[in-house]
């Protein structure tokens, strides 16, 4: 904080971020009880700290995307989806693993959408009994086909030590570092990929 900003008594929160930078979190998961905004909202509160990009919560489950090319599936979601895809530079991944993959919620959200995603970057923040690993490695094949650039860094949560029975999200202080890793690396790919769009 800056001295006129004390004088002035202006808190850190109600400062304006400076950027016209947008990135997306991604909550991956859709079902009742999931865990996956806890992980969103401490994602975005370690984000927002920094001050470097606009970054929004995206919840898939607000879309109610049918499966795609669902003989009278509603649509009506569709449009505010891609627009809500369309206005980012990047995305944060939040990916939770079923069955050694992501889940079919997210891959049914990520298949609606081409160009949306084109020339864009992203990170992953996964969890499961190993990190959410397996599935956070299917996710980076897909987003190559998306023409999505994934940073290396990759946050990976353990249910066992970063969660309390399994629900509760108590991380350990190491992983904020791991998010600000991987958000060293995001912020400058999805700013490069801007000149090319
Ligand atoms: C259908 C299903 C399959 C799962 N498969 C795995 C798995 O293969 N590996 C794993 O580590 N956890 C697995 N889990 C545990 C989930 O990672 C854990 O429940 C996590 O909290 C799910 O994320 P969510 O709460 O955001 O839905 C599975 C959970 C579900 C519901």
């Amino acid at each position: 904080m800056g001295f006129l900003d004390k004088l002035f008594g202006n808190d850190h929160k109600e400062e304006q971020t400076m950027t016209n930078l947008n990135i997306g979190i991604i909550l991956g998961s859709t079902r009742e009880g999931r865990v996956s905004p806890q992980v969103g909202a401490w994602v975005k509160e370690l984000a927002e700290k920094r001050g470097d990009a606009n970054y929004t919560i995206i919840d898939i489950a607000d879309y109610k995307l049918p499966f795609l090319g669902e003989p009278g599936g509603d649509t009506s979601g569709v449009a505010a989806w891609s627009e809500a895809v369309a206005k980012q530079d990047g995305f944060i991944f939040i990916v939770q693993e079923y069955n050694h993959s992501i889940t079919g919620a997210l891959k049914n959200a990520l298949d609606f959408l081409r160009e949306e995603w084109n020339n864009k970057a992203a990170g992953i923040v996964s969890y499961g009994s190993v990190g959410g690993a397996r599935a956070a490695e299917h996710l980076r094949g897909i987003l190559g086909e998306l023409l999505v650039a994934d940073v290396r860094v990759h946050p990976a949560l353990s249910l066992f030590t970063d969660f309390e029975n399994g629900t509760d999200f108590k991380p350990k202080d190491v992983q904020a570092d791991s998010v600000n890793q991987m958000l060293d690396q995001l912020i400058p790919w999805a700013t490069a990929l801007k000149t090319i769009r």
